[in-house]
């Protein structure tokens, strides 16, 4: 149950979180597409998604429409179905997964910035104490939180989240290594 409710959390705090384009969607550019759309390697459909050629493809009518992933191709042929002729990677190989497309989805509706993370700025170094003694913690699919560490307790660690000041037990493994070791390290 508790596990539950911080999966909620997390993933409600996620949408909060802004899109890294460096550290997220380049990434899925990188193994999914580049393959087929980049000028190291092909450029089919005369897209490539390298970061300097990928300004082309953003604006009205284009195939990333800012603010708006769900009437941008990009989006929508990667979403298709894998019978679909349009769909993206082609034939249904190497689908992006529900967390990527989320990513992208998400990237595109605030804005497909290329400089970083939008509205807020990206994650700052693991260690790095944030005000109060609160630190961000990642889980392990990307999600960012600030929260102080209140303990080890089993295999969790006890979070106090500063946006609500409630504390929860996350379990270890729901968080990224780096996170995992700040715990660990946290506890002297
Ligand atoms: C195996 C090769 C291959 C891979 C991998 C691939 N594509 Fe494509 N893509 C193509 C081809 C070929 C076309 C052109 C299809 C056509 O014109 O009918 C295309 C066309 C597109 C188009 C439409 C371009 C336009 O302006 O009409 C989009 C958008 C697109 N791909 C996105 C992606 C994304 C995003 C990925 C990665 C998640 C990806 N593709 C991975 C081969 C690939």
């Amino acid at each position: 149950m508790k596990s539950r409710i911080l999966l909620v959390l997390f993933t409600a705090v996620g949408t909060a979180t802004a899109v890294d384009f460096k550290s997220q969607i380049v990434p899925i550019f990188r193994n999914k597409c580049y393959a087929c759309h980049s000028v190291t390697k092909k450029v089919k459909g005369k897209l490539a998604l390298d970061d300097d050629k990928l300004p082309e493809q953003i604006g009205p009518g284009k195939n990333i429409i800012p603010g708006e992933a769900m009437k941008s191709t990009m989006l929508i042929n990667c979403t298709l179905p894998n019978d679909d002729a349009d769909v993206m990677p082609p034939d249904g190989k190497n689908r992006l997964t529900d967390a990527e497309i989320d990513l992208l989805k998400g990237w595109i509706n605030e804005g497909a910035s290329l400089t970083g993370g939008g509205a807020s700025p990206a994650p700052a170094p693991a260690s790095a104490p944030a005000a109060g003694g609160a630190m961000k913690w990642t889980s392990n699919d990307g999600k960012v939180i600030e929260a102080e560490f209140m303990g080890l307790q089993g295999d969790g660690v006890l979070l106090k989240i500063s946006s609500t000041g409630v504390t929860h037990i996350v379990p270890l493994t729901r968080l990224s290594p780096e996170s995992q070791a700040q715990a660990k390290s946290a506890t002297k």
